[in-house]
């Protein structure tokens, strides 16, 4: 029996707690107003649910059976400015390993097609790896005035991913 289209349900889960995670974050500076920050989040919280409905649809596709899953309930108390942020990246570390255990495991049972699905995820996080480390570091560098942040974020702006023109499609459309 192949274990690799239930460590993907499982995955479908870690997506969906990232994203709450997320939405937790964003209400949390949303409540700080701080505008930016707070956009950043709601946004990289759409992201991650993208991610699980692209899972969704892998498993669609590949005739596999879905289990949409509960979650894990986010964390939504912080006691510093940069904890939330902290947070983010340690969350993007850990999928970064499950989506890792996940290729591994379908190169393992020589599941092919749903590795090459997962080669997307892995550019994916590294991207997303990469980008919370700077958020980190600016927000770090701010120390209590976050306002040096807000700012930043204003004037970088939104940032184009290059990776999303190559994304694997989502169950109903990625929002
Ligand atoms: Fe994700
Ligand atoms: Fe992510």
């Amino acid at each position: 029996m192949a274990r690799f289209p239930d460590a993907l349900n499982e995955q479908i889960a870690y997506e969906f707690a990232a994203s709450q995670q997320y939405i937790a974050i964003a209400a949390h500076y949303d409540q700080e107003s701080l505008q930016q920050l707070a956009a950043a989040f709601y946004r990289q919280a759409v992201e991650e649910r993208n991610h699980a409905m692209m899972i969704v649809q892998f498993l669609l596709d590949s005739d596999n059976p879905v289990v949409i899953p509960g979650v894990e309930a986010p964390r939504t108390d912080f006691g510093s400015a940069s904890e939330p942020v902290a947070l983010a990246l340690e969350q993007e570390k850990r999928v970064t390993d499950q989506i890792v255990a996940l290729v591994a495991l379908a190169r393992e049972e020589g599941d092919l097609v749903g590795e090459q699905f997962l080669h997307w995820f892995l550019q994916e996080q590294r991207e997303e790896v990469s980008s919370m480390a700077h958020l980190l570091a600016t927000v770090e560098r701010a120390g209590d005035n976050l306002l040096m942040v807000e700012e930043y974020l204003a004037r970088t702006g939104e940032e184009e991913n290059p990776l999303e023109a190559g994304a694997p499609p989502a169950a109903g459309g990625a929002l």
